[in-house]
């Protein structure tokens, strides 16, 4: 079994991008044939256009990702723009893509009713998804919700190319953690790096500050709380187990003050990511062996590739 997934480097890794990606990715390390993550840099161009910020984002991203626990003996770590096969394959699948699979994006609405500019690389974007994906035949692509949609059509294009020309493409399966689909941040809107709420990874002070600008309602400190309804509970309950999540409910629901419930979260999350940010300092001195671990990720990904490439060459007749 094979399990893959990607983030763009547009953004500084929050806690939607790790309890919706990162973690279930992990949990997968060592236990399946092929555990794959790729710095998706070629979907980044869609909104980055600084050279040198998209340079120092790619390279930072995969210290992220290391310092988050990927081991790289165990899994492949690449950058999609060291492997031209993505490209190449985005164009064969576009051409058995139906327009109206597209024009159904909810992303690139949303993305265009933000003011990205509406590209042709941001209308064929889940294209490009597709072939990240079916390139290296992913059985399962851990993703938050907001990708559900673009899994869809990875699998409506793969469907369509196989029975144009035969059987060429697994049918990959998303998976959505039913308790972090949606990580919301701190305004209790989706977590995201275009909303401005976010809860960063590695950047305790910002971290600090946004956790404390966590919204509530006007409850008195001392008032009875349900804390499904409480955003500070629903990103603390992410760092739980069920059993110590049902005691701070209970907790919530006997009269702790929103102050409290935010100084709890703090403590959760600055014990949780203390041991990875440390790590992280570590790898920032270690530019030379990151730069060694994209290489033969590179190498790996690209013989990957290539085996799936001959097959699809050859169905297509090239
Ligand atoms: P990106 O970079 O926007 O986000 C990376 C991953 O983080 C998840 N995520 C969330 N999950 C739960 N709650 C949230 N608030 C939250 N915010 C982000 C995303 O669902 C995603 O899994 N198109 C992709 C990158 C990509 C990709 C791929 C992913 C390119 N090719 C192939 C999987 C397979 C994207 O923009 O993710």
């Amino acid at each position: 079994m094979r399990v893959l997934s990607g983030i763009q480097p547009s953004g500084k890794l929050h806690l939607g991008n790790y309890f919706g990606s990162i973690k279930p990715n992990l949990e997968y390390v060592g236990k399946v044939e092929e555990s794959i993550f790729f710095v998706a840099d070629l979907h980044a161009l869609t909104t980055m256009c600084d050279a040198a910020e998209l340079r120092r984002a790619r390279e930072d991203i995969v210290i992220d990702y290391l310092a988050c626990g990927f081991d790289p003996e165990q899994s492949i770590l690449f950058y999609q723009s060291d492997i031209p096969a993505h490209t190449e394959l985005m164009w064969i699948l576009s051409t058995v893509t139906p327009m109206g699979f597209l024009e159904r994006a909810v992303s690139y609405k949303e993305k265009v009713s933000k003011g990205i500019v509406a590209t042709a690389g941001l209308f064929t974007y889940p294209v490009l998804m597709a072939a990240d994906i079916l390139l290296y035949g992913a059985n399962i692509v851990p993703v938050g919700r907001d990708q559900k949609q673009h899994l869809e059509m990875t699998r409506d294009i793969a469907v369509k190319f196989n029975r144009v020309y035969g059987d060429a493409f697994v049918i990959p399966e998303p998976f959505i953690r039913e308790d972090a689909a949606v990580v919301p941040g701190i305004d209790g809107q989706k977590m995201s790096k275009s909303y401005g709420n976010t809860i960063p990874l590695f950047d305790e002070g910002a971290g600090r500050k946004a956790i404390m600008r966590i919204v509530t309602d006007s409850k008195d400190a001392k008032d009875a709380k349900d804390a499904k309804e409480s955003v500070i509970f629903q990103i603390h309950k992410l760092f739980l187990s069920p059993a110590e999540a049902n005691v701070l409910a209970e907790e919530y629901g006997g009269g702790l003050s929103y102050g409290e419930a935010k100084k709890r979260l703090l403590s959760s999350y600055q014990d949780f990511f203390a041991p990875m940010r440390e790590w992280r300092a570590d790898l920032e001195k270690k530019r030379g062996y990151v730069r060694e671990v994209m290489e033969s990720g590179r190498k790996k990904a690209h013989a990957l590739a290539e085996k799936t490439m001959g097959r699809v060459r050859e169905a297509v007749g090239l």
